[in-house]
């Protein structure tokens, strides 16, 4: 016999009466008592500190995306609608800015009268994934124009402001997502199909979702949705700030792709430069242009091509998209330091096994994880020499925490370890790695958490 196996002979008398004590008493609580608690952090504990300031959104960059679709259209028939080749090349070339970019891009499949489409959705990696800010616009035309101002204007504006996040490197507080859909044109099948794909748990993550369908109308209005106060509010301080005067968006709900969200409960606002409605002279005397004229005469129509754009109105709502987006999106205010993230259900550790993990996802942390981060483990086994364990980071890093010891006899790991994870960044899932390497005594996770 060995000299472990004889430290073992001696020990198993105690400890088997003691595991099979805790055994009971875990399958016994478990299911209520221990049951998962999501790391719940503590409320911040100041108000959100100022926004950072938004960036001037070139106009031009906006505009040579508007070049790229009716490039596009005019290769593909004059047009990008649903089920057409235009449709699918609109996607690919939003798709591949993005991707260069950094982003996380998903492209969602749908069948609309018998032909297969996509929303391109594009996540900015980073912030609170469970406080989303989603902005949106339209890809798809009618099949009687290439649709540049009805809805590459929007499509082209969200793209490049979702590029200026990319620029400026920003680390939002909230969760940034971006969202084209295909299929508005036959009555926002596509956002649609999206809404109904989230559960109501991710639904409800998301704070706000702003529209931009026609921002570059050609004989423009500045219209507001007047949906969710605060986010109407949002936009009319940008353009008091500008001395533009707005208005009310007036032509009716259910018009564009933020009548799903609107209607799943999800707080809506956006912004419309107009589309057949005829501008009245009191329009146009705050706001330039031709009365008695559609804001644009081109709607649904072969002419509404990139000449049917007008710049100032582009610019100015472009503007406002990055303005929406780092309102809404930044803020330093963080969680206060010694908040708890803890996972408390239990995970058994099979018998010379496999590894096992437990996780608990980190959320509202601006930047990476302390340099003295504090894992608190509590693993209760009858061999502590048995087990290795790990803390695993969201990206896959991994942190020794304790090797295995035939020599180290000793019940249980109840101790908190201390790990520089400076490099790591701070939102995201973590895990507690746990194997036990040798053969007889077992036991389990019964808790852990990290103080941030
Ligand atoms: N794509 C929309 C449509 O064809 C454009 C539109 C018209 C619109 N009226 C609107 C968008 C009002 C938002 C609000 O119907
Ligand atoms: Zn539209
Ligand atoms: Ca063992």
């Amino acid at each position: 016999m060995s000299q472990r196996a004889l430290r073992r002979s001696r020990l198993r008398r105690s400890a088997l009466a003691t595991a099979a004590a805790l055994s009971v008493a875990a399958a016994v609580f478990a299911p209520a008592a221990r049951a998962a608690r999501p790391a719940a952090p503590a409320a911040p504990a100041a108000a959100p500190s100022a926004a950072l300031a938004a960036p001037d959104i070139p106009v031009a960059n906006v505009k040579a995306h508007l070049a790229q679709l009716q490039s596009i259209a005019t290769a593909n028939g004059g047009n990008r609608a649903h089920g057409k080749a235009g449709y699918k090349a609109s996607i690919d070339y939003v798709k591949g800015k993005l991707d260069a970019a950094g982003f996380t891009t998903t492209l969602q499949s749908y069948t609309y009268s018998g032909a297969t489409s996509w929303n391109l959705i594009a996540d900015w990696p980073g912030g609170d994934a469970s406080h989303v800010v989603m902005v949106g616009a339209h890809l798809d035309s009618v099949t009687a124009g290439p649709g540049i101002n009805d809805d590459g204007s929007g499509s082209a504006g969200i793209l490049e402001a979702a590029l200026a996040v990319s620029r400026a490197a920003l680390q939002p507080t909230k969760h940034l997502r971006f969202g084209w859909w295909g299929t508005e044109e036959a009555g926002m099948v596509g956002s649609k199909n999206y809404v109904n794909s989230l559960s109501s748990a991710d639904r409800s993550k998301i704070e706000a979702y702003l529209n931009f369908d026609m921002i570059g109308s050609p004989n423009p209005g500045y219209f507001v949705y007047d949906d969710a106060a605060a986010l109407d509010q949002l936009f009319q301080t940008y353009f008091s700030g500008l001395g533009v005067a707005t208005e009310p968006e007036t032509e009716g709900d259910g018009r564009s792709d933020h009548s799903p969200f609107k209607n799943a409960g999800i707080p809506v606002g956006g912004l419309f430069s107009g589309a057949d409605y005829i501008k009245t002279s009191a329009q146009a005397a705050k706001w330039g242009g031709t009365s008695g004229q559609a804001f644009d005469r081109c709607y649904h129509q072969s002419c509404d091509t990139s000449a049917n754009i007008n710049d100032v109105a582009l610019d100015r709502m472009s503007d406002a998209i990055a303005y929406a987006l780092w309102t809404l999106g930044t803020g330093t205010t963080t969680p206060p330091t010694g908040t708890v993230f803890e996972n408390t259900a239990d995970v058994a550790v099979p018998d010379n096994g496999a590894a096992v993990t437990s996780s608990v996802t980190v959320t509202g942390r601006t930047g990476n994880a302390p340099a003295a981060l504090a894992v608190g483990v509590d693993i209760k086994h009858t061999y502590r020499g048995d087990l290795v364990i790990d803390l695993v980071a969201p990206d896959g890093s991994t942190y020794r925490l304790k090797s295995s010891s035939s020599s180290d006899s000793a019940d249980n790991v109840i101790t908190t370890y201390t790990v520089n994870a400076s490099s790591e960044v701070a939102n995201g899932t973590w895990k507690l790695k746990v194997q036990d390497v040798a053969a007889q005594d077992t036991g389990y996770i019964d808790s852990w958490k990290l103080t941030f």
